[in-house]
């Protein structure tokens, strides 16, 4: 299967069945802006229909996971027309699903930031491993932005609740916790996260292929996500906000946004 010359993403694929997909904006700590996006979707829409991938981990270059979505480009994205907008908007939550649905395992390997959208990621996968050190957080309401596109995989993970509650604090949080909410598998210490991985990799590959598409199947038709066209346009209108652009300009320029002037960091 062609995989392409992705620009923002590394692949290894292994022998045994295991295609690493590597976020590799290490610079940016890994954020993902249109490129990345589009990069993914093809990357897990070639691997769901790649024979010879028996299961996919997710990880990410340098010091974080992913910072999330790419903030110049959520403020770019609030300024141009709303068609356009709300286009890239809908690849966004497009490559949610496509990892959603990809027919085989996704397994992630989080380490460092794994903030808004990356957290989002964290919770797409089926079967997510933290190093004891990662951070995560649904930053986007402290950006005067919503968690939009991810909050279905979230909320399948976490249940309303405990969403809801982590959705208004916007606070971080560490892996103990990422742990003990649902939204990882497994918290593991800093030097044992390869283990833990090779691990789970080890694990479904002694599941029967077409057992494990099913049972994955299985596991999501419970929890019944189907409407990303809602959560696209909800983050298309909110991104393209006063309120958004003040909150994204803040961040890339250092400071409070206007309504947390008093905050402490
Ligand atoms: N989008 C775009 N750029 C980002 C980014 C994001 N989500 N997260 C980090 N970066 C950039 C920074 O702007 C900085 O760029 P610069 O070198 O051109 O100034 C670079 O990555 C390094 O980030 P910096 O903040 O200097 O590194 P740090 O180690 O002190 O902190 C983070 C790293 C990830 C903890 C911090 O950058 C952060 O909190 N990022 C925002 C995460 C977030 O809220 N994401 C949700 C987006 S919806």
């Amino acid at each position: 299967m062609d995989y392409g010359q992705p620009a923002t993403l590394e692949f290894e694929r292994r022998p045994d069945g295991v295609l690493e997909v590597w976020l590799a904006r290490p610079d940016k700590h890994n954020a993902f802006n249109e490129a990345v996006i589009d990069e993914l979707c093809a990357a897990f829409e070639v691997a769901g229909a790649d024979d010879a991938v028996r299961c996919v981990v997710l990880g990410g270059r340098g010091k974080s996971f992913s910072a999330g979505a790419d903030i110049s480009w959520m403020r770019a994205s609030g300024d141009v027309g709303y068609a356009d907008n709300l286009d890239g908007a809908l690849r966004m939550a497009r490559m949610f699903q496509t990892i959603y649905e990809c027919p085989k395992p996704v397994l992630a390997r989080v380490h460092g930031a794994a903030l808004g959208g990356g957290t989002g990621l964290t919770a797409v996968v089926d079967i997510a491993y933290a190093a004891e050190s990662a951070i995560f957080g649904f930053t986007e309401v402290r950006l005067g932005i919503v968690p939009a596109v991810i909050s279905p995989y979230v909320v399948d993970k976490l249940g309303a609740a405990k969403a809801r509650a982590l959705f208004l604090t916007g606070e971080r949080f560490d892996a103990r916790e990422a742990e003990r909410v649902g939204l990882v598998f497994r918290s593991v210490p800093d030097d044992a996260l390869d283990g833990a991985i090779d691990g789970g990799v080890q694990a479904v590959l002694k599941g029967g292929p077409a057992a494990l598409g099913i049972a994955k199947n299985l596991s999501q038709r419970l929890a019944a996500i189907d409407d990303i066209g809602h959560t696209a346009e909800l983050i298309a209108h909110v991104r393209g906000s006063d309120e958004a652009r003040e909150g994204l300009t803040a961040f890339l320029e250092k400071r409070k946004a206007a309504w947390c002037e008093e905050c402490d960091d």
